[in-house]
């Protein structure tokens, strides 16, 4: 059995976590990275190649080199805020790389890609949980570009026979139990890590973006589902591609429960044993007061079930990562 997997962004966040996880399943991940947000040393399951999905000669050469099974495509610009700034860049980064991908995996006859999608392309759905027939309805040009592509996929299967899984992530987090990955972005915009940094002193303190929402405590409510949990469901949805799945299919990934912004940080507290400043701003412009997933379809249909998922689990695991950083 081919066992090669060219992973896009393979030395990202969630895609290093994926990359390990295909490895423990047998299979060989090839990542394809211009490490412009991912690290070298977070490619270690397989060989890293370096290169862009902007450059359609590169993902050629790097799909000949290696005659891959299939793709999973988590190469994009992730930043929602910088998305409304700078909505060229996300566009052209995350629609037309991925055009280009879709366009070399036709021109070398490889048929199935897991793509890494987003729970933002339902917008804000007010208070009902979000299930994968809810409305599409991106806000920011972020969850825009991730609609566009899922519409994408659509129209190269029904044209020509593209095998596709769309996953949408609700809030990535955590870090590898084993310690060896974890979240390094620069600039840090993410809750979690926001709050160990200030729980290891390495900021003054962090705000809380609105505590005026409607919502029990007054601040946003999130689906936080632990970046392992998340890796193990892409395996799951390769599996399910290579086994036959045809056309596209799109899967809801959270923990399935709603955690506010003060329940976070009284974990980080508690986790840590460090207390830190805390103020409330206003509101982050495109904060959603509640985002919480309905993971029926992906418990019975993928057989996956998030497992590392418990709040304190998934700060623990962050914390553990952030001071082991912290030391290094
Ligand atoms: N928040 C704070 N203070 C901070 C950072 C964040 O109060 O310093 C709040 C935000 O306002 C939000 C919550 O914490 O209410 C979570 O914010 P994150 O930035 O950690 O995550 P988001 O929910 O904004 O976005 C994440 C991913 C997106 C993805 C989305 C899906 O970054 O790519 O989850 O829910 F689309």
């Amino acid at each position: 059995m081919n066992t090669k997997v060219i992973v896009t962004g393979g030395a990202g966040y969630v895609g290093s976590h994926a990359c390990k996880a295909l490895a423990a399943a047998g299979y060989t991940p090839v990542s394809f990275d211009n490490l412009s947000n991912g690290h070298d040393w977070a490619a270690k399951w397989g060989p890293l190649v370096v290169g862009d999905v902007l450059d359609p000669a590169a993902l050629d050469a790097v799909i000949a080199a290696h005659k891959p099974a299939a793709v999973m495509h988590f190469a994009a610009l992730i930043e929602v805020g910088e998305s409304v700034k700078r909505p060229e860049d996300f566009y052209r980064t995350n629609v037309t790389g991925t055009l280009n991908l879709l366009e070399a995996m036709s021109r070398a006859g490889v048929r199935d890609i897991v793509f890494s999608s987003t729970c933002a392309v339902h917008g804000d759905v007010g208070d009902a949980l979000i299930t994968e027939t809810s409305p599409i309805a991106p806000i920011s040009p972020y969850a825009k570009t991730k609609a566009v592509v899922e519409g994408m996929l659509a129209d190269f299967a029904a044209a020509h026979g593209l095998n596709a899984t769309a996953l949408r992530y609700f809030n990535a987090s955590g870090a590898d139990p084993d310690g060896e990955l974890g979240e390094a972005h620069d600039p840090e915009s993410h809750l979690i890590p926001i709050a160990c940094q200030a729980a290891l002193g390495q900021r003054a303190g962090m705000f809380i973006y609105g505590d005026d929402y409607a919502t029990p405590d007054g601040t946003c409510v999130r689906d936080y589902i632990h970046v392992s949990d998340l890796a193990t469901a892409h395996v799951k949805a390769l599996d399910r591609l290579l086994a036959g799945q045809a056309g596209l299919e799109a899967f809801c990934l959270g923990g399935g429960v709603g955690t506010s912004v003060r329940q976070v940080l009284d974990s980080v507290k508690r986790v840590s044993g460090a207390d830190f400043d805390v103020q409330i701003q206003p509101r982050r412009p495109g904060d959603a007061p509640m985002l919480v997933a309905n993971v029926g379809k992906a418990q019975s249909v993928l057989n996956w079930t998030p497992e590392r998922s418990d709040l304190d689990v998934i700060v623990e695991t962050a914390w553990n990562w952030h001071k082991s950083q912290a030391k290094a």
